[in-house]
This record gives structure tokens, C-alpha cells and sequence, in this order.
């Protein structure tokens, strides 16, 4: 399972720092961040809005450009270990100079040199997807679609949406999804997570997404998933994160298999692996255990990602090569 090689959509960059890694940069910094961790040193939370407040406490220690360097190379060394060949990383200028564009390149120069240096290392190819977050609002949201805007290109080649699910509406962010839409991003948005399938609704028509992050409460309309199928949206489902934010009590009970019988094209991801304990291999060998999936079945998320990814066409025909490569 490890070795098969994987393409992964969805993972925020932040959400992928090992709390070793956060718990020594806080220490290097001397601020005391004890109450996100508990005693075996994970990340603790009781519930997705704490789960959301113990991400952004991690994130207070993550403050310079050098720092999202060393966060990405350990990031891509640990995707490349379980076997990614291509990620698209969550990138958020809300954690990365506060939205301020002349701060967010520096930061961003930061994350495409160790980008670089990873892909030289260990193969793995990185794009970047800039992702607003909705409880900071659409004022805020603005600021981050300027960033996106002005630095889409061949590393920046997705806008996307997440956060807290429960506020404001994906209209809300419509116009920064116009903005980014016009610099020719790619588009993705969290919905359907702990939204019904009303918010998978609303954000592809008030945000025009390809790919929705999550989107699996869908499957609580039947009329909604046949439009899925038909319309081939992609939905980035990530089986470990809505069991270990208590979406679903087990794989068992998850619709992601329902979803790929019911011919919806969909991915597999991590979202945030080291607070919900898992990997991409460990996903895959889940995904296996419970559903039976074998070669045809990995073989078609491979693909579906390959498709879906917000890359130019030459990586995509790079990848494909790596892919057909015995
Ligand atoms: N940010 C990081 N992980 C998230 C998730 N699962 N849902 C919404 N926002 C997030
Ligand atoms: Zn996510």
C-alpha cells in the first residue's frame, strides 16, 4: 500500500505540521501551547469548533517565512514517505502574514524553495491551492483572493474555501471566488462537511467550484448525487478526518463507497493526517479492509485525481508517465 503511488488534493499545509514539530517551535519561541496537546503529546480537541481553535492555536507559533519552510519540507518528506507523487496543499495567508500581499510573497517564496528542494530530494511535486477561511469572513476573504490573484501561476493554481462550516453562506464569498476564477485558478470549496447537502448546492452554484472539499453529506440527496454523477464534479473525501472529527462513529457506516457505486467521480485525502492519526497508507488500507477496494478501484481515484488536479498540463503529462511507469 505504502508504495502505491498516490495523488492527494486535499491537505492543509498548517493542518499536516507534526505536534512535534509545533511543540518545538513553541519552545524555541517560549510560548507555552501545553493545552493543545495531551499527555502522549497529539494534538487534544473535543469537537470540530475546538478541533478549529486547537489548529489556529498551532498556528500562532508558525511566524516567518523560514518557518513555513522547514513546515513544508517536513510535510512533503512525510507525503513522500507514504508514497504521494503529487500534493495540493491548502495554503493560507491568514496564517502567513495576516493576508498583507507584500508579506504573503515572502512566505510564499519560502514554501516554493523548500518545495523545490523536496521535489529534488524525494520526487514529490507540490502545487499550491490559497484557501480563505470562512470565520474570518468575506472581508478578510478579499484580501486572501488579492494574494491569489496576484501570485497564480504554475506553483499557485488553486483558490479554495474552508473553516467553520456552520457560519455565513458560500455566497458570501462569491466575489472572492470571482476574482480568483478571472486569474484562472482552479476552484474547490469545504462544504457538505458539516453542512447538508444544501451547502454542496450552494457552493457550486454561488461559487462555481469543480471539487468540493468533503461534499459527503451529500449523499443524503439521492437527486444530488445523481447530479454529481452527471455533472462530474470531484468530490476530495477524507474517510479518517470526518471519523476522527465524529462525522461518522465508523468506516462502516461512511458513505464514500455508496458515493463511488453511485458513479460520483471522487478522491481520497488526509486533510489534517496528524490530528486524525492517519496517513494516505493508512486511508488506502482502510479503504481496503472495509470496502474491498483493490487495484481498479485505487486505480480510478488515481485517476480522477489526476484529472482533477489544478496543475498545468505538463505536470499532469509528467505525472501521468510516473503513473504508467511499471
Ligand atoms: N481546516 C482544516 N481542516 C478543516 C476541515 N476538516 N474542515 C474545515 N476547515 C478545515
Ligand atoms: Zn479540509
Amino acid at each position: 500500500m505504502r508504495d502505491m503511488p498516490k495523488l492527494e488534493l486535499h491537505l492543509h499545509l498548517e493542518g499536516a505540521a507534526p505536534p512535534a514539530f509545533i511543540r518545538a517551535m513553541a519552545q524555541r519561541k517560549t510560548v507555552d501551547l501545553s493545552r493543545i496537546f495531551d499527555e502522549r503529546g497529539a494534538y487534544a480537541y473535543r469537537d470540530f469548533p475546538d478541533f478549529l481553535r486547537v489548529y489556529e492555536a498551532a498556528c500562532t507559533v508558525l511566524t516567518s517565512p523560514q518557518d513555513f519552510h522547514d513546515l513544508t519540507l517536513a510535510v512533503l518528506e512525510q507525503s513522500a514517505e507514504e508514497g504521494v507523487i503529487y500534493t495540493e496543499a491548502f495554503l493560507s495567508p491568514d496564517f502567513c502574514g495576516g493576508g498583507d500581499l507584500a508579506a504573503w510573497r515572502d512566505y510564499l517564496a519560502a514554501i516554493e524553495a523548500a518545495a523545490s528542494q523536496a521535489e529534488a530530494q524525494s520526487a514529490i511535486i507540490m502545487r499550491g491551492c490559497v484557501t480563505c477561511i470562512r470565520h474570518f469572513g468575506p472581508e478578510q476573504a478579499r484580501k486572501i483572493a488579492r494574494c491569489a490573484q496576484e501570485t497564480a501561476g504554475r506553483f499557485i493554481t488553486g483558490f479554495g474555501l474552508a473553516g467553520d462550516e456552520s457560519m455565513l453562506q458560500p455566497k458570501d464569498f462569491a466575489y472572492a471566488f470571482d476574482a480568483a476564477r478571472e486569474a484562472g485558478l482552479g476552484l474547490t470549496a469545504h462544504a457538505g462537511e458539516w453542512g447538508g447537502p444544501g451547502s454542496v448546492r450552494d457552493a457550486l452554484r454561488d461559487l462555481r467550484v469543480t471539487r468540493i472539499g468533503h461534499g459527503v453529506r451529500a449523499i443524503e440527496d439521492p437527486a444530488l448525487v445523481d447530479h454529481l454523477a452527471e455533472t462530474g464534479v470531484v468530490l476530495e473525501v477524507c474517510p479518517g478526518s470526518n471519523i476522527a472529527l465524529g462525522l461518522y462513529h465508523t468506516l462502516a457506516q461512511h458513505p464514500i463507497d455508496r458515493l463511488r457505486r453511485a458513479g460520483v467521480k471522487l478522491t481520497v485525502a488526509t486533510d489534517d493526517p496528524p490530528f486524525f492519526h492517519t496517513t494516505m497508507t493508512r486511508e488506502y488500507q482502510a479503504l481496503a479492509d472495509q470496502f474491498g477496494w483493490e487495484a481498479p478501484e485505487f486505480d480510478a481515484i488515481t485517476q480522477t485525481a489526476l484529472d482533477a488536479a489544478f496543475c498545468d498540463p505538463e505536470t499532469r503529462s509528467a505525472l501521468a508517465k510516473r503513473l504508467e511507469a511499471p
